[in-house]
């Protein structure tokens, strides 16, 4: 029998608001998909808060976000890796809850066509400063590749569903656990071994172990991929020229260190659970090490 996203948070209790939210942001992300399958690779003219040239895509995808989160009436305010300010919701649309996200991660790759996805972060606030992960009440990533795929946690363990013909999400696999001995490495920002004498020992010792190298620059296949193979790790670390690293606490390490621990696995900045640091700044960064929790103890080992 089919499940549908709907009825898997259905049979699970998710609470109606919550509930309708989720399949709300699960069909905007098809025309997300559809946006990226059609429309515009160029640049957008214009930069993020992070200096980053946005592309016509990030910025497309960021508005149907917001105008689909704003007409919903489940939201309190939103905040997106493409908005420099927190997006307040008017008084008469309202909800509860507070929604994080990145539209378009990896959207670098959208034009040598390799696999891309959004990332969301759901609390019931009506802020977002000062929160920290762990009280997101849900979290969620699409994946955008030959198939697209969505995992969710309301923090009733990880699930995966798979769009099919007809436009809707289909449970294909409950339960994810990432609870296996780590054979694969995606190591994010290597150009950091060059200066961070540690992270090169660690990145050396997963070559001497004949750890198989699974990276493709998108943070969502890689952490999807341990997912899929319920093994490995993925370390994006700072170094001088980033001191807090690249990847962004509210809208890419919280939501998926959410999902990472749901399943089993282990998520740190190398030292702090990412649930634990508290957001301070929507720009804020940290380094991250995820992924099976004895693989991830042991790369904090290499780098105190
Ligand atoms: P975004 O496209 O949202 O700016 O982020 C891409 C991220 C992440 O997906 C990936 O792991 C990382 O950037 C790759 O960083 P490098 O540019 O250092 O390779
Ligand atoms: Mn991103
Ligand atoms: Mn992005």
């Amino acid at each position: 029998m089919h499940i549908s996203l709907d009825k898997h948070l259905r049979d699970s209790k998710i609470n109606h608001d919550l509930r309708h939210l989720i399949v709300k942001i699960a069909t905007t992300a098809k025309y997300i998909h559809n946006a990226m399958q059609t429309g515009d690779l160029g640049l957008a003219g214009t930069s993020n808060m992070y200096g980053e040239a946005q592309l016509a895509l990030d910025v497309l995808s960021n508005q149907i976000f917001v105008n689909e989160l704003e007409d919903s009436y489940y939201t309190t305010c939103l905040a997106s890796e493409e908005m420099e300010e927190e997006f307040k919701i008017p008084p008469e649309k309202q909800g509860k809850y507070a929604v994080v996200f990145d539209p378009l991660d990896g959207s670098s790759l959208v034009n040598a066509n390799l696999a891309i996805g959004s990332i969301f972060g759901i609390y019931e606030s009506d802020k977002i400063i000062g929160l920290k992960g762990d009280l997101q009440v849900a979290s969620l990533m699409v994946v955008y590749g030959p198939r697209v795929t969505l995992i969710y946690t309301a923090k009733n363990g990880v699930h995966e569903f798979v769009l099919n013909a007809v436009g809707d999400f289909i449970l294909s696999k409950e339960n994810i656990k990432v609870e296996k001995v780590a054979k694969h490495f995606a190591p994010g920002n290597l150009r950091a071994t060059a200066t961070e004498g540690k992270y090169a020992k660690l990145v050396d010792y997963w070559m001497k172990e004949k750890y198989t190298l699974r990276y493709s620059g998108g943070m969502v296949p890689d952490i999807n991929h341990i997912f899929m193979k319920g093994e490995g790790i993925f370390t994006y670390p700072s170094y001088k020229n980033a001191p807090h690293g690249k990847l962004r606490l509210l809208y890419e390490c919280a939501p998926i260190a959410l999902l990472m621990e749901q399943a089993g696995g282990r998520a740190t900045d190398g030292k702090k659970r990412i649930l634990d640091i508290m957001v301070e700044a929507l720009d804020q960064r940290t380094p991250i090490y995820i992924g099976s929790e004895d693989e991830v103890r042991n790369a904090e080992k290499f780098i105190a």
